[in-house]
């Protein structure tokens, strides 16, 4: 949903900038641009397509400056094309803004621009952020005072202006931004990835406010213009995990980091307390008077959450809902006492689970998150914050913020079930092993690459588990779909008769979850009915099974585990299955076209 970053410093800012829009690339790239303070004049490179080309353009130019801005952008308004590229600059050249959200008043402020003598030289409705900016009487930070208040919409704005050489402006309303404070230097970006390689010193801006950068640190008014401070938070991050570290993709990279991401995330949550999550705001005795919990999020953490849905409800006996979170305030949900709303999301940032966060504190309902981002806006939002710890993930399609999510919720449903004096000791000791079924999970690779040759060609593709397992057939589609372009639908097993049974013939494959389960007869008898159809039949299940090891063309096998740990284990085969099927195909696994990792429109 773009991404935008500034900088304010003695150092030569454009290598800085691109450094940090290469960790933001993962938010838009459609295009991408930056401005310099020269000294004396705002200098403007743009490039359309990826960030690759605004690299080569960059260097040709070797620019010298020490403040600087820079953008990558997921297209809005107006087509992919460089004049659409930010930074946008008014008339005069004055001032330069980069701009990641939707300003939505933009066509009436353009008017009256218009109708002032103001030409527009995009498509844009970030560039009238511009040209109110240089229109406006005073100092930078008082035209962006004035000026956030006329914007409606949602806006994470760094501006500068040729007439104040050593200073950025930046202000924010929905889209995030956080600052990094080094010695003598300021960044300012959309994501704590991009600062990380400077500083792991940092602040995350609120909702309204407006910050002056200099080299020297920041000065910040909130919405109602009062000097504010806001509290610094350490990142738990460090440079190298934005690093691709030898892999030809991060996604590869963190489908394999899953068994740290994992451990890491038990280790933070239970460490040596154990299932007591006193510490984390739920001691025993809130747990137990809570009477029912609604999980909301989007994407790949909508499918945590039906994991999680299975794991309160059969392990801890609470009453669960899932929403989508941009239905759930719609839908106008009843919330009755007694309730929890937990918002599941690696960024913290989705702006629809921040929506539906927002709902539930409007209903005096208690809000909890699930997220990856220390400091983000989800754990601002939430009482109680449950963090995962999988280290910042850069590829587009999510896999270690994943398991590391179904993590947390199984290590919330067992201390729940501890609270009501029912502890599965047994269980909670299977999961601290956890870290040792992934490993091995991530050795199956070469049956994988079997089903993936096969698969390259396919135009369609059926997922299909039951139980506690269709939400994990749910993502492995969603996995296919978003990184190789493969229709893939994910099903629950026993519901394919009554409609997609209609599309199979011999060039439908389909991929069933079969490990040793309770459901697994059932399935089994699911997948012998799509090979009735003649669709061929690959199954990531029990190798023991002698049924299943004549009935599948392919078989990747999964070992036998507790129920609470199929999800968890049997997605990593799938998640290397859509990336080998993507490799395969040659398609841009890191930055599948359309998508952004980090929505923040709804
Ligand atoms: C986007 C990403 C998905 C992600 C979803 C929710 O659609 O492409 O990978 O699952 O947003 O993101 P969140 O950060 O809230 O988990």
């Amino acid at each position: 949903m773009c991404g935008i970053v500034g900088y304010v410093g003695f150092r030569q800012a454009v290598p800085l900038v691109l450094e940090a829009l290469r960790c933001l690339e993962y938010r838009g790239y459609d295009s991408a641009g930056l401005a310099v303070h020269t000294g004396s004049h705002l200098q403007v490179l743009r490039a359309e397509g990826k960030l690759v080309n605004l690299l080569e353009k960059a260097y040709a130019a070797s620019i010298s400056g020490q403040v600087a801005i820079g953008h990558t952008r997921w297209a809005t308004h107006g087509p992919p094309v460089e004049r659409n590229a930010h930074p946008h600059t008014d008339d005069r050249k004055l001032c330069a803004v980069v701009h990641n959200g939707i300003i939505e008043n933009y066509l009436e402020l353009k008017q009256e621009l218009q109708r002032e003598g103001a030409h527009f030289a995009s498509d844009t409705d970030s560039e009238v952020i511009a040209h109110l900016l240089a229109r406006e009487q005073g100092s930078l930070l008082e035209r962006a005072l004035r000026v956030r208040r006329r914007l409606g919409g949602q806006f994470a704005v760094v501006a500068m202006d040729r007439r104040e050489p050593g200073v950025l402006v930046a202000f924010r309303q929905g889209p995030p931004l956080v600052l990094g404070f080094g010695e003598g230097e300021t960044l300012v970006a959309s994501d704590p990835a991009a600062v990380v390689s400077l500083t792991r010193r940092c602040l995350h801006l609120e909702d309204g406010d407006v910050a002056l950068l200099s080299a020297q640190g920041v000065y910040i008014l909130d919405a109602a213009d009062r000097p504010t401070s806001r509290a610094e938070v350490v990142l738990d991050w460090d440079a190298g995990q934005v690093e691709r570290g030898g892999y030809k993709h991060f996604m590869l990279k963190e489908i394999h980091e899953q068994p740290g991401a994992c451990a890491q995330t038990l280790q933070v949550l239970v460490g040596e307390q154990g299932f007591d999550f006193s510490r984390w705001g739920l001691p025993p005795e809130r747990l137990q008077a809570l009477a029912n919990v609604h999980l909301v999020a989007c994407g790949t953490s909508w499918h945590a959450a039906h994991v999680g849905k299975f794991y309160l409800e059969n392990l801890a006996g609470i009453p669960c809902q899932v929403d989508y979170a941009s239905e759930f305030r719609y839908r106008k949900p009843i919330l009755p006492p007694g309730s929890l709303v937990v918002g599941i999301t690696q960024s913290g940032e989705t702006a629809d689970t921040l929506a539906a966060m927002r709902f539930a504190k409007e209903k005096q309902v208690p809000v909890a998150s699930v997220c990856n981002v220390r400091g983000a806006m989800a754990e601002r939002l939430a009482d109680v914050q449950l963090p995962t710890s999988a280290g910042p993930e850069i590829g587009v399609a999510s896999t270690k913020a994943f398991t590391s999510q179904l993590v947390a919720l199984l290590a919330l449903a067992l201390a729940w079930r501890r609270a009501r004096g029912e502890p599965d000791e047994t269980l909670e000791r299977r999961l601290l092993q956890l870290p040792y079924d992934l490993q091995q999970a991530l050795q199956a690779a070469p049956p994988v690459e079997a089903v993936a040759e096969d698969l390259q060609h396919a135009r369609n593709a059926l997922y299909l588990g039951r139980g506690v397992l269709y939400p994990i057939a749910l993502e492995g589609a969603l996995k296919l779909k978003e990184i190789s372009y493969v229709h893939a639908e994910g099903y629950p097993a026993g519901e394919m008769k009554h409609g997609p049974i209609a599309l199979l013939d011999e060039n439908f494959p389909v991929i069933g979850l079969c490990p040793a389960f309770e459901l697994a007869e059932k399935t089994l008898s699911n997948l012998e009915e799509v090979r009735a159809r003649k669709a061929p039949v690959y199954v990531v299940g029990d190798s023991e099974h002698p049924r299943l090891r004549e009935l599948a063309k392919k078989l990747i096998p999964l070992p036998r585990l507790p129920w609470p740990l199929l999800p968890i284990v049997s997605v990593v085969p799938l998640q290397l299955l859509a990336y080998q099927v993507a490799v395969l195909r040659g398609c841009d696994v890191d930055q599948p076209r359309n998508l952004a990792k980090s929505v923040t429109v709804e």
